[in-house]
């Protein structure tokens, strides 16, 4: 069966990348651009899907452009060679975008003059029964967006401890019930193990005792379980720090986020590298000696009420602009202004501040 994406912001995002002065748009607040990033130039589509937003890129861009799609889903990665076939512009890497300068590296690409991130799942990976992301389905519980490595939901859930889940279902699903939903998970384990999509559905059901309106109760639950076992917090704040160190002068950065956790971390991340002296905005230091903007914030671009209802999954949606300046990184190329979320390592301990 054929699942198809409906790509969200579509003309906003490939605007935001190529077109200049990238100004006030609708639903947003922007500043302005210095000028185009070039046309013939180097981009990256960190979250190729299948890759609405690099159709649209390559048709605006000129014949002797670059466009590096990344996504870590093998059938993602399908579709991208399919696309390469066709256009020898695209360049694929199956690969988490994290490690975006070590892939750059290797093509000999120093730079680029754009990256995209569109982040989350895709409309086929949640509507693939058999991939295990939705709890409407029946399918196994497995929710990696790599199938070819790392830990199922399934065997995660397994092994880990009561402690362990409801830190993740806490943290990354802000769910008033974390902790009956991991000790019901942990009751419920002993007599028969979570297998199915929906065996976690039903039990995640019995333990949230309030419903939100016009949500499934077990909403929270997968959205956390799913941002664990693909680290999707931790990616984020490689490929930010990563980001900022491919991006050229001039060179754009869109992020679109789909939950207030990635939002946070891309807006704190701009605000700080847009601001690098703000930490010492009450010394005594006159401006010329205040460290100089990495990123200059273009703003933040939202759907319209068409869009949301043409494709109820963008409602979410939001998508945050910079432009990086020719001012060199700080000496700690930038990790300063990725701000770690309270992020639970896989398998392992939980690092980063917050609340416990
Ligand atoms: C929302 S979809 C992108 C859809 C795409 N823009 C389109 O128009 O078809 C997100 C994609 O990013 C991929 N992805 C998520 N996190 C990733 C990561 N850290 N590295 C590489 N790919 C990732 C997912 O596998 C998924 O295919």
């Amino acid at each position: 069966m054929e699942f198809v994406h409906r790509t969200v912001l579509l003309e906003p995002a490939v605007d935001a990348l190529l077109n200049a002065p990238f100004g006030k748009r609708r639903g947003g607040s922007a500043q302005k651009a210095n000028g185009a990033p070039p046309l013939d130039g180097i981009y990256v589509d960190g979250t190729f899907g299948r890759g609405g937003h690099s159709r649209l890129l390559l048709e605006r861009l000129s014949p002797d452009a670059t466009l590096v799609v990344f996504d870590k889903d093998p059938q993602a990665i399908e579709a991208a060679h399919a696309l390469r076939e066709n256009d020898a512009r695209v360049r694929v890497v199956h690969g988490a975008f994290g490690d975006m300068p070590a892939h750059l590296n290797e093509m000999g690409i120093e730079h680029v003059n754009g990256v995209l991130l569109d982040l989350g799942v895709s409309s086929p990976q949640l509507d693939d029964a058999t991939r295990g992301f939705s709890f409407m389905r029946e399918g196994p519980l497995d929710m990696r967006m790599d199938t070819s490595s790392g830990i199922t939901a399934a065997q995660w859930l397994a092994d880990a401890s009561l402690e362990e889940i409801k830190e993740v279902i806490a943290n990354y699903g802000e769910e008033r019930f974390a902790f009956q939903i991991a000790k019901a998970i942990v009751s419920g384990r002993e007599s028969r193990p979570l297998r199915t999509t929906l065996d976690l559905a039903e039990l995640v059901a019995g333990a949230v005792r309030t419903r939100e309106k016009g949500q499934h109760p077990a909403t929270r639950s997968f959205q956390a379980i799913r941002i664990h076992i693909n680290q999707e917090l931790q990616e984020l704040a490689r490929a930010l720090a990563a980001t900022l160190t491919v991006l050229a002068p001039g060179g754009r950065l869109a992020i679109i986020s789909f939950h207030s956790l990635e939002d946070r971390m891309v807006k704190q991340c701009i605000a700080a590298a847009a601001r690098p002296g703000a930490a010492l905005a009450r010394l005594p230091i006159p401006e010329a000696q205040m460290p100089p903007p990495v990123l200059i914030s273009l703003g933040k671009v939202v759907p319209d009420e068409q869009e949301i209802a043409d494709n109820p999954r963008a409602r979410s949606a939001v998508m945050r602009v910079a432009e990086r300046t020719s001012a060199p990184l700080p000496a700690d190329q930038g990790a300063s202004f990725v701000k770690a979320m309270r992020l639970v390592p896989l398998g392992g301990r939980r690092s980063g501040g917050g609340r416990r």
